[in-house]
């Protein structure tokens, strides 16, 4: 039988190359990339996995030229106030991980209101890291670690690795599988803490091509592997 991870994790790296390949504006490779999202979370999560984190944009991302950074800003509302539809109708819970700030404020209205939309949906959770880092969820955590000792509410010798999710932008569970598409083999400062013991899948497909029969493929090589998590064989 099928060993399906927990929770996935994809580094939908390839966009632009994808769109430059094609003679066209790496903005469509963006398009094309939200069309793919959209079709492989549905995929992911009917496919027995309760949790899929997607690096959407990150903190370093705003380095960017103004143009792409207001294209994929446009481009999430798009979807999340209306081509993410489907998603609710597939039973489909959207969260959010990240910093607020400086997010524009009708992007983080419409991150609101789909997160309101699917709030009771229960197929799975789809976690979009936007305006993430993954140094910046541990400086924020122990932020807020810090805040409850010294109210008094936590002692230092309760602080602990287990619970120390509790105080990331989500309490999701550990990484068992990490997928980076289009050929690079970085983590480019993604859920570093969750990622501790995670399977990495390496694909020089671009990510508008990640399609259903690429992520069964990884599945496939998730399976061959040994997790021992430390322990001997
Ligand atoms: C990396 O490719 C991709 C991004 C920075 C954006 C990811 C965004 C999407 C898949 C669009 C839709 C997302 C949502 C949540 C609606 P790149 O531009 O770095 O590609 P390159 O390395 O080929 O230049």
């Amino acid at each position: 039988m099928k060993n399906i991870p927990n929770h996935v994790a994809i580094i939908m790296d390839g966009n632009g190359r994808w769109a430059t390949k094609r003679g066209l504006n790496r903005s469509e490779g963006h398009k094309e990339g939200s069309k793919t999202l959209e079709k492989l979370a549905i995929h992911v999560l009917n496919s027995g996995v309760k949790y899929l984190s997607v690096y959407a944009f990150s903190t370093d991302n705003f380095k960017r030229t103004k143009e792409e950074v207001e294209y994929l800003m446009n481009l999430f509302i798009l979807m999340f106030k209306s081509k993410f539809k489907k998603l609710d109708k597939e039973n489909i819970k959207v969260i959010f991980s990240g910093r607020k700030e400086p997010l524009r404020k009708d992007v983080l209205d419409a991150m609101n209101e789909i997160v309101d939309k699917t709030r009771n949906n229960t197929k799975g959770i789809l976690n979009i890291c936007l305006n993430y880092g993954g140094q910046e969820e541990i400086v924020d955590a122990s932020k807020k670690l810090i805040d409850e000792v010294s109210s008094g509410n936590l002692k230092i010798e309760d602080i602990n690795k287990d619970m120390f999710y509790k105080y990331l932008y989500q309490d999701l569970p550990p990484i068992d599988l990490l997928i980076r598409t289009s050929g690079e083999y970085r983590v480019s400062n993604y859920m570093l803490y969750q990622m501790s013991y995670s399977e990495f899948y390496f694909t020089d497909v671009l990510f508008p091509d990640f399609d259903e029969k690429e992520f069964d493929k990884a599945i496939e090589e998730f399976n061959s592997r040994d997790r021992r998590f430390g322990k001997n064989k």
